[in-house]
């Protein structure tokens, strides 16, 4: 019989290791309109903060050759409407649910762990590593003594699988992650947006509201699938792979690199079905190529 299904820790298991990514997926109501949610192997809710956000000036999403740019600067309805208002319809799913989450300074980010530290919540991932926003996020996640430090506090918050999302914007990825192990993390997601910019000749303007964003999509794949390799080679705790994944050819080449599973973000936006296909990929891969398990690619790369 052919097990789909990873381990992320004791308490997290995922039925394949296909998820959706944060922000691009809200907070599943829409998607739950055009598919059964429960094929999932997970569901990542869009970011969240202690109080509600607005986010940045439009537009505040374009498109780039091979991705998109967005600064949409983490607008989010606050955690205890999440609570009251999103939980509960997502808990009708048979998917874990990981929340997104994000603060400005220290004490916002272990509030936010002690407040989701709640039932229906299957896990955390806090984000260090947005490009967008002026506080918060990314200079949390650019130092491993800070990040060490902040994750360890966040630990002692919660009893959830604690995921620490990174950021490509580092010379050495490996040793952010290493901290995140070091601070008590469960897991790394690796890797968040890239920096960037589009301009219209026409106006001489930018074309964001903010002037810059962040680049998803095709276009950084090539950067998460190093990233995700880099950090395979550092860490024992599993890793998640998200950067322009769209595909089940993707998705078996981050599992190859050293993921465990993998979140599809962008490609989503343009074809919100294609979890399903990504799914079913998978399997008839893992058929065609005699694979009990997802655990004979996890790693395997062949290298020199
Ligand atoms: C519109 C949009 C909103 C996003 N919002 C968040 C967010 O709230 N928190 C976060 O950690 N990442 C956020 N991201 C980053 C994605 O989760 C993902 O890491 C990134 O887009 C790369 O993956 P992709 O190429 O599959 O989109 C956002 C990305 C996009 C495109």
């Amino acid at each position: 019989m052919m097990d789909t299904s990873v381990r992320i820790t004791s308490t997290l298991t995922l039925k394949n290791p296909v998820l959706s990514a944060s922000g691009t997926f809200a907070y599943g109501e829409e998607f739950s309109k055009l598919f059964d949610l429960s094929i999932l192997g997970g569901i990542l809710t869009k970011g969240l903060s202690l109080k509600p956000k607005e986010g940045n000036p439009t537009p505040r999403v374009c498109e780039a050759p091979c991705g998109l740019i967005n600064a949409i600067g983490l607008e989010n309805i606050g955690v205890n409407a999440f609570i009251s208002d999103k939980l509960p319809f997502l808990c009708t799913f048979d998917t874990p649910i990981i929340v997104n989450f994000f603060g400005t300074r220290e004490e916002e980010y272990e509030l936010m762990a002690g407040r989701l530290n709640i039932e229906g919540v299957s896990a955390v991932e806090m984000n260090v590593s947005c490009p967008n926003v002026s506080k918060g996020g990314l200079e949390f996640g650019k130092d491993p003594g800070i990040l060490r430090n902040l994750v360890a506090q966040v630990r002692k918050a919660t009893e959830k699988p604690l995921i620490v999302k990174l950021t490509p914007l580092v010379s050495d990825i490996g040793e952010m992650a290493l901290a995140a192990q070091d601070g008590g993390a469960d897991a790394v997601t690796c890797s968040n947006t890239i920096p960037a910019m589009a301009i219209d000749e026409k106006t001489w303007r930018p074309v964001l509201g903010n002037a810059t964003g962040g680049l998803s999509g095709p276009a950084i794949k090539p950067i998460a699938l190093r990233n995700v390799w880099e950090v395979a080679k550092r860490v024992r705790i599993p890793i998640i792979a998200s950067g322009g994944a769209g595909s089940w050819q993707d998705v078996i080449q981050f599992l190859l690199a050293g993921a465990s599973a993998v979140e599809i973000g962008s490609a989503s936006l343009r074809d919100p079905l294609c979890f399903r296909s990504i799914i079913e990929g998978i399997e008839s891969y893992m058929y065609d190529h005699n694979l009990m398990s997802v655990y004979e690619l996890i790693g395997k790369l062949k290298t020199p």
